[in-house]
């Protein structure tokens, strides 16, 4: 890393001096040089800030790059302010809202000092140091942009110097405008077994708030993350489309304010409902940052940008295969013993699975866990059920030429164990009020550092001893609902879920350091836990415990808007009770998985599991994992989904099909992303065990302009018929 190549920087009393109002004639398209611009660009984007003659930062842009800038003649109305503060005249959406410790309820930040460092391979980032014109506050913008993949990063620290603590009612990561004629917000909500279901609006004077309140699984009713389109729906290819996303796993507020002259401000951060945060003296809140894109493509590149950000910054080893996975959660459930998880192992090493899932129930002696009523907080083998231990478990799994991973959930607690029995106060709970259980269980508080100390002690005693196990499936498994903590004093009860999660966040980050070679699956009773706070410290996530090959199509559709296909896990089981080939098919185009006991299915069953495995890992895993998405026909507008990813050379794609209502009209697949010029020769793939194929181009070669123009007949017309074909180029 060839950190600080480039700085600059300069102090607001040069400013102050050099910009007297005379200085600011008439709007005037600027230039690079001009001192009280700053702008933040990527490849193709750009966003550009003004320092105002009175001090305050204000944005002038935030679209398409090298568009020529009109330098205001004067301070632009508060209204284009870039982190508006409550107080001191302002009355819209603030980003900062702060007490002093005097009491004074305004801040008026202004602009002290910028330096923009160069870091490696694109990437450079911006800190705007900005001071409150009286008081010992100090705010400090950081942008962060990375070029190539044209994604801005922002997030906010703030700290002060002042007398006593300065209480934060709101700290916004990033309050850009977006500035168009007219707007479309597009969420990703559902709850349980239903994640990620598109739903998009029109956004109207006043303010929208996508939010979520509780605190942990914070995503199960929708993500930190939405697009928002200007000046029309958001199309797939064409139209200007911007993307965010917040790095959170706790509540969070997306609110979006349009104002009076049709300039919309996007709110994003950590929810400050209820959260009021009394800062001491000296330290420095340090806000989740809040990840931008834009294209004037539509959102399929705005999902390509933020897959390839992902891909290189935002989770872990992108280019680590995911390994095959057979998980024994929907065959077994609670019940199992040692002799039925070693015959799993079995159908793992026939079906050519690379690693085995232990999932939950394995623990628990005095509280066994049978059920979800007992057992969570005591995580020592179930000697009954495995009384050999987990590392004889790994070995056989080994033995079997298949990886040993296990499933953990340990920032839970049900009041039946020794755990609870032990420390009920580590719970989250309220006094005076009758205790609210969910699946049976509480959520510990994280926000004590001794149970953030045991949190870490289930991770590092599970895989400390046991180094046969290589994966770890993470799950959470209810939200907050009684917000208390017996650690936190009266006047700290409101930092509760926001200490809560940057603590989770450090047990994670120990996990990754101590166990850099486990691999690690974000689960959260389904998807309740989608973010990239959380996503830097694994390599995927459950995407939802509903694997209805038909539902996952529309569910895997939702989170493909931000999260590359490898971060996907699709496993395919019997839930639906779909034809095998197109479960399979469904899950072929993010992370393969299975889950199901393999020695129940008909040999036929397994062969065509076997075949469809073997296929991924030879000839589609590198290309879905890596490749880049194109979604080609949307399941919510038509009969079928369809999708193609390509190599990064353009000479290898895969395209899926998957066929959700009956049609009998022969309608081409127009593929995208292709290389024009290029001759692909066609192969339908994962087919029937007999061989049949009704893909009337097998074998032939098509050049990639008429495949992007004339597209392809697929064999799919009935319910639940789906096709895979993969072009590989010739020249
Ligand atoms: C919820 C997860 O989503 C499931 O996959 C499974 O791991 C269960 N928890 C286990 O309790």
């Amino acid at each position: 890393m060839s950190n600080m190549i480039r700085v600059s920087g300069w102090l607001f009393a040069s400013l102050l001096l050099a910009s007297a109002p005379t200085l600011l004639g008439a709007d005037a398209a600027s230039t690079s040089a001009d001192p009280r611009l700053i702008r933040i660009t990527t490849a193709h984007s750009e966003l550009v800030l003004f320092m105002g003659d009175d001090g305050r930062l204000y944005q002038l842009t935030y679209g398409s790059a090298g568009l020529p800038v009109s330098v205001p003649k004067r301070a632009p109305s508060r209204e284009a302010e870039f982190h508006p503060q409550y107080g001191d005249g302002f009355i819209c959406e603030p980003a900062l809202q702060a007490t002093h410790a005097d009491g004074n309820t305004s801040s008026a930040l202004v602009y002290v000092r910028h330096q923009t460092t160069a870091l490696d391979s694109g990437v450079s980032l911006t800190r705007i140091e900005l001071k409150d014109r009286f008081y010992p506050l100090f705010v400090t913008l950081c942008l962060k942009s990375y070029g190539q993949e044209d994604v801005i990063e922002q997030w906010t620290e703030i700290r002060h110097e002042e007398t006593g603590a300065v209480t934060l009612y709101r700290f916004a990561s990033s309050a850009p405008i977006l500035k168009g004629k007219e707007y479309w917000l597009t969420q990703f909500q559902g709850d349980y077994s239903r994640e990620a279901t598109l739903a998009e609006e029109h956004l109207g004077p006043g303010l929208k708030i996508l939010d979520s309140k509780i605190g942990v699984r914070a995503s199960r009713f929708r993500i930190p993350s939405f697009l928002l389109a200007l000046n029309a729906p958001a199309k797939e290819e064409v139209g200007e489309v911007f993307g965010g996303s917040l790095a959170w796993s706790g509540s969070y507020q997306l609110a979006f304010d349009l104002d009076w002259n049709n300039r919309l401000r996007a709110l994003c951060g950590i929810n400050p409902f209820a959260s009021q945060y009394h800062l001491k003296p000296g330290r420095t809140f340090t806000t989740p940052a809040m990840l931008w894109t834009w294209s004037d493509q539509g959102k399929g590149q705005v999902s390509r940008n933020f897959h390839r950000w992902a891909r290189r910054y935002g989770i872990r080893d992108a280019p680590q295969p995911r390994p095959v996975l057979l998980n024994n959660w929907e065959a077994t459930g609670f019940k199992f013993d040692e002799p039925t998880i070693v015959s799993l192992f079995d159908g793992a090493k026939e079906i050519g699975a690379e690693t085995f899932l232990l999932d939950d129930g394995w623990f628990g002696n005095r509280h066994p866990r049978n059920d979800d009523k007992a057992g969570l907080g005591d995580w020592q083998v179930n000697t009954n059920k495995l009384p050999h231990g987990l590392s004889y478990l790994a070995a056989e799994a080994r033995r079997r030429g298949v990886n040993f991973g296990i499933w953990l959930e340990p920032e839970m607690v049900n009041p039946a164990s020794d755990l609870f029995e032990q420390h009920p106060e580590w719970a989250i709970r309220q006094p005076h009020r009758e205790l609210e259980l969910s699946r049976n269980q509480l959520d510990l508080d994280l926000s004590r550092p001794e149970v953030c100390e045991f949190a870490w002690k289930v991770i590092d005693d599970t895989l400390g001893p046991n180094p046969g196990i290589s994966y770890v499936k993470w799950d959470a498994n209810r939200y907050v609902t009684q917000p208390g903590s017996t650690y936190l004093p009266p006047d700290e009860q409101s930092h509760l879920l926001i200490d809560y999660n940057f603590a989770l966040y450090d047990v994670m980050a120990r996990m990754v350091q101590k166990y850099p070679r486990v691999m690690a699956m974000l689960c959260s009773g389904g998807s309740g836990r989608v973010d990239y706070g959380a996503l830097k410290y694994f390599n995927s996530f459950w995407p939802s415990d509903n694997t209805d090959p038909r539902s996952r199509v529309l569910i895997q559709w939702g989170f493909s808007h931000f999260f590359p296909a490898s971060t996907l896990c699709n496993h395919v089981t019997r839930m639906g009770k779909r034809p095998m080939k197109f479960a399979l098919d469904v899950a072929l185009s993010g992370a393969l998985g299975v889950d199901m006991d393999v020695r129940r299915l008909s040999p036929e069953e397994r062969k065509t599991l076997a075949a469809g495995i073997a296929l991924y890992k030879n000839d589609l895993r590198e290309l879905v994992s890596q490749g880049d998405l194109y979604r080609l026909e949307s399941p919510y507008d038509g009969p079928r989904a369809a999708l193609n990813y390509v190599s990064s050379d353009r000479a290898h794609v895969v395209l899926f099909v998957y066929q959700l209502k009956p049609n009998d009209a022969d309608q081409p697949v127009k593929l995208r992303g292709l290389d024009p010029q290029r001759h692909y020769r066609l192969r339908e793939v994962n087919l029937p065990q007999d061989g049949s194929c009704q893909f009337a181009k097998q074998g032939q070669v098509l050049d990639g302009a008429s495949l992007m123009s004339d597209g392809l007949l697929p064999p799919t017309h009935k319910d639940c018929d789906s096709s895979v074909i993969e072009l590989v180029g010739e020249n």
